[in-house]
């Protein structure tokens, strides 16, 4: 496969790629669809390689850059990255590779947290690799320095394949959330980040979990006006908003995932990348 170094400007009519280790940048997908309703969109779900939350940074490199090039193969005039894990690993080598092209990453909301917390204490829920990260760990930091809020780190191994297993409610996927979520109420945080894409579609078992009152932070629909801010005006499209999606695994669970977490039914097609 060839890497394009500096992908030619597209039409507006192009589609906007978007990618993720599987179904959870489905909840990125959600903003986006609902922000820019006239755009299209081609969606790669990596799920025969899920998850990359336990995966040597390396390996994430390698997934991200074959899923770029092929998106950007089939035309796509920008990308989102929507995953915390892959844009801590690669937004940088991305920017770096592809100067011109209009990239938009996902991080968690540490800071929109620190502007809301009163306790502040803020739980971080997100995957190993975000959590070890070097960006992860800068944006962690300086934070900390800047608005003397503590982050209380909580790596959630195991949850996002629930997740990609379709296992929104099973008393399982209950339990492991209450293992994740229950300590950090316990050590007072009042704000909870959901760092990792996938966790959005377990909100409601957060929320049962949380005292009322409690913040959850989702970034989904602040990276949806980014890229809205991103393609300006002129880059704009006016189409009806289609969708299809590529997966590296089971075109079944893509379809079923699709249909339950965003209510669509978009043609699916596996694919080698
Ligand atoms: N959805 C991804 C994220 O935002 C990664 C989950 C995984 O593959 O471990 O971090």
């Amino acid at each position: 496969m060839t890497i394009r170094s500096n992908p030619t400007p597209l039409g507006a009519q192009a589609p906007i790629g978007v990618f993720d280790s599987g179904v959870g940048g489905l909840s990125v997908l959600r903003h986006l669809r609902a922000h820019l309703p006239h755009e299209d969109f081609l969606y790669f779900a990596d799920s025969g390689y899920a998850p990359y939350g336990e995966k040597p940074e390396a390996v994430i490199i390698a997934r991200v850059e074959a899923i770029a090039a092929f998106l950007l193969e089939r035309g796509v005039k920008a990308l989102v990255v929507a995953c915390n894990t892959a844009t801590a690993a690669s937004i940088e080598a991305l920017r770096k590779r592809y100067p011109t092209l209009a990239l938009v990453g996902v991080e968690p909301g540490l800071k929109p947290a620190a502007a809301l917390s009163l306790s502040r204490k803020i739980g971080v829920l997100a995957t190993a690799a975000t959590l070890s990260s070097t960006k992860f760990k800068r944006l962690h930091h300086q934070l900390e320095a800047d608005t003397g809020v503590t982050y209380l780190l909580q790596a959630c191994n195991g949850l996002a394949d629930q997740i990609e297993k379709g296992e929104l409610t099973s008393p399982a996927t209950a339990l492991m959330v209450q293992r994740y979520v229950a300590p950090l109420i316990a050590a007072g945080a009042d704000t909870i980040v959901l760092g990792c894409t996938h966790y959005p579609f377990v909100r409601p078992l957060i929320e049962a979990l949380v005292p009322a009152g409690t913040q959850i932070i989702d970034t989904g629909a602040a990276v949806a006006q980014q890229m809205g801010r991103l393609l300006g005006k002129h880059q704009q499209h006016s189409g009806s908003g289609d969708l299809a999606i590529f997966t590296s695994g089971s075109v079944s669970s893509v379809e079923r995932a699709s249909a339950v977490l965003l209510g669509l039914t978009p043609p699916v097609e596996a694919v080698v990348a």
